[in-house]
């Protein structure tokens, strides 16, 4: 396979699964449990991402089972650190995020001791990474999501995935088979509209 072109069928069909690849809302995610092996499959597409001077500066935790009560509690704990009177609506909200998925990856941007690597080229790696793993579920018609919103950025989420000041939590990636017809329609304006040819 190295080196090996693809004939124009499979561009196709890799053309397609770029074109399909959707967010999958985790409320549109069923409880039915992923494969150990589809999730190895989806880190193992991450992990095959570029960065600059091969820093590979990715690391990823799978949160399942009881590790994601654990999660709720931390996120819980997150958001009533920040907003003390946060409503019972609101509490529930956020302790329910991580059981809304049956697996979780968390994606970590890991500074390492490359004296010329830069954050922001390492943190760029870091979202081919997900890109990758987003494209390798949706191949298998596995739901994906990347969530970025509170409390991922929020110094107790760090502690509990054991950061420091090298490394960050870039995203919570839900997980999970769609629930029946949860596929959703992609929507895009026009690539002309983004490009300018120069010749
Ligand atoms: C860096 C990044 C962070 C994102 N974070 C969130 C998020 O926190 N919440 C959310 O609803 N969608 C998030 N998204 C998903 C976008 O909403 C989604 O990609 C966009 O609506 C296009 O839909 P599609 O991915 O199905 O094509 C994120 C996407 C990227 C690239």
């Amino acid at each position: 396979m190295v080196g090996r072109h693809l004939d124009e069928t499979e561009v196709a069909l890799v053309h397609e699964v770029i074109r399909q690849r959707r967010s999958i809302k985790p409320s549109a995610l069923s409880d039915r449990p992923v494969a150990r092996e589809a999730i190895e499959a989806l880190l193992d597409a991450g992990n095959w991402a570029p960065s600059h001077y091969l820093t590979e500066p990715w690391r990823f935790v799978v949160v399942e089972g009881q590790a994601r009560h654990k999660l709720a509690d931390v996120f819980l704990e997150a958001v009533l650190a920040a907003e003390p009177k946060a409503d019972e609506y609101k509490r529930k909200k956020v302790h329910g995020k991580p059981l809304r998925s049956p697996t979780l990856i968390v994606v970590i941007r890991q500074g390492g001791e490359h004296p010329k690597a830069k954050d922001h080229e390492d943190e760029w790696a870091v979202a081919c990474a997900v890109q990758n793993m987003a494209l390798a579920a949706a191949a298998r018609g596995l739901g994906l999501f990347w969530s970025t919103g509170t409390p991922m950025a929020h110094p107790l989420v760090a502690e509990h995935f054991g950061c420091d000041d090298r490394s960050r939590v870039m995203g919570f990636l839900y997980v999970g088979w769609p629930a029946a017809d949860a596929w959703p329609e992609g929507r895009r304006g026009d690539v002309s509209d983004k490009t300018e040819w120069r010749v």
